[in-house]
């Protein structure tokens, strides 16, 4: 790794750690209001201050580096990037969901890559005390353990999360594959925020992780996952609309030995 990697980390870890005090305040304070975008898709005041905080840090900090966030630059063309180029993916609140309804179950996600390799990922969920991270090569921790799948094997006994999108139109699909999981496995949960469900397949609390998502949602928690020894692919073909490493679309992560497993389930 190189000088440059470790302070990349130590500058995203910072700002992950000051986005999060700060959604612990407005939350403490009462003080976010609630909005709605593309008609359907809860966005908070809260949403929209971190992602501000998170995006002006980077760009006077690196200001030859990429940003996509989700809620200022959501549609950076990923394709037309210089290779040489790194690339921060953010999502300011992952479980925004979860952060309006006074949960615990709220990220603030940072990834960065470079020429189709994912370098670092940093994930901190302020309510639980909890910042996961990873360096590419490095292994993946959270706080300062280190992290490491939980080696299930079958699926009888596995415990699966999974999430729904915003808009329902495939939600007949996705339901049957809900089903087939429920039939053949443990359990499923529905936790609310994509990168924590891709952590804590990382730290082995789950045993596996399916959906389709969006850059932000899962670039930062899939090299935690990757970094502890999860597989990280996809359960169907993609219609590769982003480059691989930040492709989100029909999302699985798992122990290496369930994943070809969940793929005939899922499929
Ligand atoms: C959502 C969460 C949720 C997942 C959705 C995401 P947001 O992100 O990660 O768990 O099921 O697909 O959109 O909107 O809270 O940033
Ligand atoms: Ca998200
Ligand atoms: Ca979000």
């Amino acid at each position: 790794m190189t000088v440059d990697q470790h302070e990349w980390l130590a500058f995203a870890k910072s700002i992950a750690l000051k986005a999060g005090d700060m959604i612990v305040a407005f939350r403490e304070e009462n003080a976010f209001q609630k909005d709605y975008k593309l008609g359907h898709e809860l966005v908070t005041s809260a949403d929209l201050a971190v992602d501000q905080l998170l995006v002006s840090s980077l760009a006077e900090k690196y200001p030859t580096h990429g940003i996509m966030s989700e809620e200022s630059f959501p549609n950076l063309d990923l394709g037309s990037q210089d290779e040489n180029v790194p690339v921060w993916v953010i999502d300011p609140i992952d479980g925004t969901v979860n952060f309006a309804h006074g949960h615990k179950h709220v990220a603030v996600s940072i990834g960065l890559y470079l020429g189709g390799e994912r370098i670092l990922g940093v994930v901190n969920a302020p309510f639980l005390g909890e910042c996961f991270w990873a360096l590419r090569g490095q292994g993946a921790y959270c706080n300062d353990a280190k992290l490491s799948v939980s080696g299930a094997i079958d699926l009888r006994n596995a415990l699966v999360a999974t999430g729904f999108p915003y808009v329902k139109k495939d939600i007949a699909t996705i339901l049957a594959r809900v089903s087939n999981v429920l039939h053949a496995c443990q359990d499923i949960r529905r936790n609310g925020s994509a990168a924590l469900d891709l952590c804590w397949v990382a730290a082995g609390r789950l045993d596996a992780y399916f959906e389709s998502v969006k850059p932000w949602d899962m670039a930062a928690g899939a090299l935690i996952a990757e970094e502890a020894g999860a597989y990280v692919g996809h359960y169907a073909s993609t219609q590769n609309e982003w480059p691989e490493v930040v492709d989100g679309e029909s999302l699985l992560v798992s122990t290496p030995e369930l994943c070809e497993k969940l793929c005939v389930l899922l499929k």
